[in-house]
């Protein structure tokens, strides 16, 4: 039987848990492997210009995901350096994948012939918010749903993109973001850990938990606008995946204590069966080790 195997004997039905450690060997051994895609990608080919251009918009969105989830894991290592060194150094290891994200992205929206602006509109106040949060557990819970959110685009639009290049930059973000769901799981719950917030953080944390869902959801629809003509997927399609991976996350995570917005999720046709009996592919610490190891991970689309 398996160290992992083991571990989860007996334990039917309740959540497995690694230990920091654990996090910290892993993310060592995926930094050697960090650079290995690193190699020219396929010229990407478009069948129109306004296709090119929803292409660079869908991949400006990736490369804010991708600056902002680097810059505040430098911002949560430093704070968190003194409290719990080992935590500290997951938190860098985990900002230097998001770095190389975001390099592979700059490199191919150049080789895509994208200026890259400033982000507008409602997903780029969304960021500037973000970028002055200093509380903690608040960047650590926006990050995660974020990290939801991103995986979960990244792997519809799998299903929908054909061309060769584009679906390689995918696979690798898509690879490695169902990693970073469970990561920042242990994440936040450490961080709640060492600082545990009042009553009335609690209360806070609970208002911005349902404040960040609920503009995750309006996002989906302001990216229709500006990227559907790349990745074909629709306002409806995008914001139901949404809903449903972040209520599965959080139903599945009942010691975070935070519960799935019921109301919000009964409008998209989405009860409590249906997130306890689906694949909890994002957070569970069986999918993080699946997705552990880069080379054994087989990224599928949704
Ligand atoms: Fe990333
Ligand atoms: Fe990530």
């Amino acid at each position: 039987m398996s160290e992992s195997q083991s571990a989860r004997r007996g334990r039917i039905g309740s959540p497995v848990s690694r230990p920091t450690s654990w996090w910290l060997k892993t993310l060592k051994q995926r930094a050697e492997s960090m650079y290995e895609d690193e190699e020219k990608l396929p010229p990407a080919e478009f069948a129109s210009d306004a296709e090119r251009l929803a292409c660079i918009s869908f991949f400006t969105a990736a490369l804010r995901a991708e600056e902002s989830g680097s810059s505040q894991a430098k911002q949560l290592a430093a704070a968190m350096r003194e409290i719990d060194p080992d935590l500290a150094e997951c938190l860098e290891l985990y900002g230097a994948e998001e770095n190389w994200h975001r390099g592979l992205i700059v490199d191919f929206l150049r080789d895509i012939g994208a200026d890259v602006q400033p982000l507008g509109g409602l997903t780029g106040f969304f960021y500037r918010t973000y970028a002055k949060a200093r509380h903690l557990p608040t960047i650590m819970l926006s990050n995660l749903m974020f990290e939801v959110i991103g995986s979960t685009t990244y792997r519809i639009a799998l299903g929908r993109v054909q061309q060769p290049a584009v679906r390689k930059m995918l696979t690798i973000l898509a690879r490695d973001e169902s990693f970073h769901v469970p990561l920042n799981v242990h994440f936040i719950r450490e961080v709640l850990r060492h600082k545990q917030p009042s009553t009335l953080g609690r209360a806070k944390l609970r208002a911005i938990y349902y404040a960040v869902f609920g503009a995750l959801i309006a996002s989906s629809a302001a990216s229709r606008e500006v990227a559907q003509r790349f990745d074909h997927i629709s306002f409806r399609e995008l914001s139901t995946a949404y809903v449903e991976n972040l209520g599965r996350l959080f139903l599945k995570e009942p010691d975070l204590a935070f519960e799935p917005p019921w109301a919000l999720l009964r409008l998209f046709g989405i009860d409590r069966a249906r997130l306890q009996s689906g694949d909890d592919w994002v957070t569970s610490v069986a999918a993080a080790e699946a997705a552990a190891v880069r080379e054994n991970v087989r990224v599928t689309a949704l």
